[in-house]
C-alpha cells in the first residue's frame, strides 16, 4: 500500500506526496506522486505505471475524491510516468494530460485520444490550477528529449521527474532528505547513466538556481529542502553524466 502525506498546506492550497510502496513487487522500481489541490481542482504529476495504479489510487482516495482529478502533468513519456493514463481516463474521462509536444504521437499508445493532451511547447507553459498559476520548466534531454519540470511559485516547489531521483535498492528511504551526503550516493549511478547531456544538465543547473525553490521533488527516492535544495544543484553542476 502507499500512503499519502501532505508536504505543504495553505488554505485550500496543498502538495500531497503519494509513496513508499513497500508491497509493490521489488522488480518495480519505486515511484513518488504528487497531488496539487487548488480549491476544488487537482492535478496529479507523473501518476505511474499500470502496476501501481490501485495503489496509487486508493491512497489518494482516502483523502480527496481522486475522480476530481482533472489534470495530469506528465514529464516525460516513461511507463512509469504514465503507462497507467488508460486507468485515469476511467475514472474521470473529462482528464487532460500536459506532456511535450515531442510525445503527444506516442504516449497515446498508453490511451486518450486527441482531447486528451495539452501539447506543451519547447519553451514551457502556463497550467492553471484555478487561480493558480503552475510553470512547466524546460528540462529537455534530462534524461528525455522532450522534459519539463512543474513549479508552483506560491508554495516554492519543484517538482524535477527525475532529477533528483536516488534509487536504494531494498533500503527504504525517508520522504526527505535527512542526511544530504549519505543520500546523494544513492543519487550518482541514476544521474550518471540516465542523465546523457553535460550542456542540457548546465543549463537547467543554472536556470533552477536562480529559482525561489523550498523543495526539490523528484519522482524517485526523498525530497529535497531548505539549503539541500542548494546542495542538490551545486552537485548536480559537477557532476559528469552521460558515463557508463
Ligand atoms: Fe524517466
Ligand atoms: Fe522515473
Amino acid at each position: 500500500m502507499k500512503k499519502l502525506q501532505y508536504i505543504y498546506e495553505n488554505g485550500s492550497h496543498k502538495w500531497a506526496i503519494v509513496a513508499r510502496d513497500v508491497e509493490r513487487p521489488q522488480y518495480l522500481i519505486d515511484t513518488n506522486e504528487y497531488l496539487v489541490i487548488n480549491d476544488d481542482r487537482a492535478l496529479l504529476t507523473d501518476p505511474g505505471g499500470i502496476e501501481i495504479f490501485p495503489a496509487v489510487f486508493s491512497a489518494i482516495n482516502e483523502h480527496f475524491d481522486a475522480s476530481a482529478i482533472d489534470m495530469i502533468f506528465s514529464s516525460h513519456q516513461d511507463p512509469d510516468i504514465i503507462s497507467s493514463l488508460s486507468l485515469w481516463l476511467e475514472v474521470n474521462r473529462q482528464l487532460k494530460c500536459n506532456i511535450s509536444w515531442l510525445w503527444s504521437g506516442f504516449v497515446p499508445h498508453f490511451g486518450g485520444d486527441k482531447n486528451t493532451f495539452i501539447d506543451l511547447p519547447d519553451e514551457g507553459a502556463e497550467i492553471r490550477l484555478q487561480g493558480l498559476k503552475l510553470q512547466a520548466i524546460p528540462a529537455h534531454y534530462l534524461h528525455s528529449s522532450g522534459n519539463f519540470h512543474l513549479y508552483d511559485p506560491v508554495a516554492k516547489i519543484l517538482f524535477s521527474g527525475d532529477i533528483g531521483a536516488a534509487l536504494s535498492g531494498s533500503e527504504e528511504l525517508p520522504i526527505f532528505v535527512s542526511d544530504f551526503d549519505r543520500h546523494i550516493q544513492f543519487a550518482k549511478k541514476f544521474h550518471q547513466r540516465w542523465l546523457g547531456s553535460n550542456e542540457a544538465k548546465q543549463n537547467w543547473c543554472q536556470r533552477i538556481a536562480a529559482m525561489d525553490i523550498d523543495m526539490l521533488c523528484p519522482q524517485h527516492g526523498s525530497i529535497y529542502t531548505g539549503d539541500d535544495v542548494e546542495r542538490f544543484i551545486n552537485w548536480l553542476a559537477e557532476l559528469p553524466v552521460g558515463v557508463m
